[in-house]
């Protein structure tokens, strides 16, 4: 098999990539350890700020998300007995979408297919050959157990944190923290019971109430690193969520309703660069991942791929190297800006149990809640700066 650019990872940063190539007239194979099934149905974040909404508009791909999306103007920052409004349209002239990473897997599917995309879904054994070589090759086990081998001229390495391209890169920097607290998060049907995100420090820990639609709540509280779902009762799930979001303060109530999915998310910040070796390229959480406080993993990975897709079509197009030269330094400056607001979102929320460290987080929300360039701050970096940041 040949093709022009060698995508590993059919997640959202795979799969965009081969979508905004198709439209630059570079051709790609997909390939994708698991089933198609599986990668349509992963529940994951459901935040998309403004410019990744435009992005997929552009390329097409936002139908669903004018029709489904919702519209938020900003969120809510609250703390035992007060709750603030941030509003970004005012502060940042910008906005965000709730609209499930689900949701956007699913369109990048259905347009991939509209395409005639070459995906290969359930391979194994993927082993990257020859990066630095203009001559790069990768091979793999197909879902027939048919050895197969990909030549092409780039190798785009989108899979995730735990596939093989971010190992690729030798003596590449990476830069690690783990968080001593993991988000335990529920699917719950039942309509939310707010109009937008609530973000709650409490002492008990922080919450955060989200959703995916007029039926469906996304709650999260955060627990101690290694807490098994199964040990939380239904009821304890919702009698903690409702005391840490204030259930009964200034008339607020928390509806509960059942509960159809429950998992743990350890959390932690890691950035690897360079994001090229030769003519391997990573993008998305290949080369980073950030805590979800803020919803970002996403929203970097489409910021990658709206770079890596634009240098890889000036250099297999037209023959100019100069974006896929700058491609590394141009998606790290977007990498440690999202790294830093993640790790600030978590640090200012997450209780430690160290009491100065309470006084210190409360300080800062009343300062973020309360002036407007402290509201801006936070305004600017959720709904998101610019693509070209
Ligand atoms: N070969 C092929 N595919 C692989 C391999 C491999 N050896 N290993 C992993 N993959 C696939 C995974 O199964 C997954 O479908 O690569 C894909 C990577 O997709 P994501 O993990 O969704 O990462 P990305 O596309 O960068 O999107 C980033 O996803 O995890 C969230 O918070 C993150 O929201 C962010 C977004
Ligand atoms: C989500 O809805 O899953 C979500 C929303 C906001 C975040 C993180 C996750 O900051």
């Amino acid at each position: 098999m040949r093709t022009q650019v060698a995508i590993i990872g059919a997640g959202p940063a795979g799969l965009l990539l081969s979508h905004l190539l198709a439209q630059g007239g570079v051709e790609s194979v997909v390939l994708e350890t698991r089933s198609e099934e599986y990668v349509a149905a992963r529940i994951r974040a459901g935040i998309l700020e403004h410019s990744s909404v435009e992005l997929l508009e552009a390329a097409g791909l936002g139908g669903r998300i004018r029709t489904e999306g919702d519209h938020h103007r900003g969120i809510y920052l609250q703390w035992p007995g007060e709750r603030h409004h941030l509003d970004f349209v005012d502060l940042a002239g910008r906005s965000v979408w709730v609209y499930g990473q689900t949701e956007v897997q699913k369109d990048l599917i259905a347009a991939r297919k509209a395409d005639d995309q070459e995906v290969h879904y359930e391979v194994s054994d993927v082993s990257l050959h020859d990066v630095t070589s203009d001559r790069p090759f990768v091979t793999f086990t197909d879902s027939s157990g048919a050895t197969q081998r990909l030549d092409c001229a780039v190798i785009a390495g989108c899979d995730g944190s735990f596939g093989p391209s971010r190992h690729a890169v030798p003596a590449a920097q990476k830069f690690e923290k783990v968080y001593p607290y993991s988000w335990f998060g529920i699917l719950a049907d039942v309509a939310p019971s707010t109009d937008e995100l609530i973000y709650a420090w409490h002492p008990n820990g922080f919450a955060l109430h989200s959703m995916r639609s007029a039926t469906v709540s996304r709650l999260y509280l955060q627990v101690p690193n290694g807490t098994d779902p199964a040990s939380w009762s239904d009821d304890r799930i919702w009698d903690e969520l409702a005391t840490r979001l204030g259930h009964g303060q200034n008339g607020w109530k928390l509806n509960p309703g059942p509960i159809t999915d429950k998992s743990v998310l350890p959390m932690r910040s890691y950035v690897q660069t360079p994001m090229r070796h030769g003519n391997l390229y990573l993008a998305g959480d290949a080369a980073h991942i950030v805590p979800p406080t803020g919803a970002k993993g996403l929203n970097l990975a489409i910021a990658d791929v709206a770079l890596l897709s634009k240098a890889l079509i000036a250099s297999l197009v037209d023959r100019n190297q100069s974006l896929a030269d700058r491609y590394s330094d141009d998606a790290q400056r977007r990498v440690w800006r999202c790294t830093h607001f993640s790790w600030w979102m978590t640090t200012m929320l997450h209780t430690s149990g160290d009491p100065f460290d309470a006084e210190l987080q409360l300080s800062q929300l009343r300062w973020v809640a309360t002036s407007r360039a402290g509201a801006t701050g936070l305004a600017e970096n959720y709904a998101g700066l610019p693509i070209g940041y």
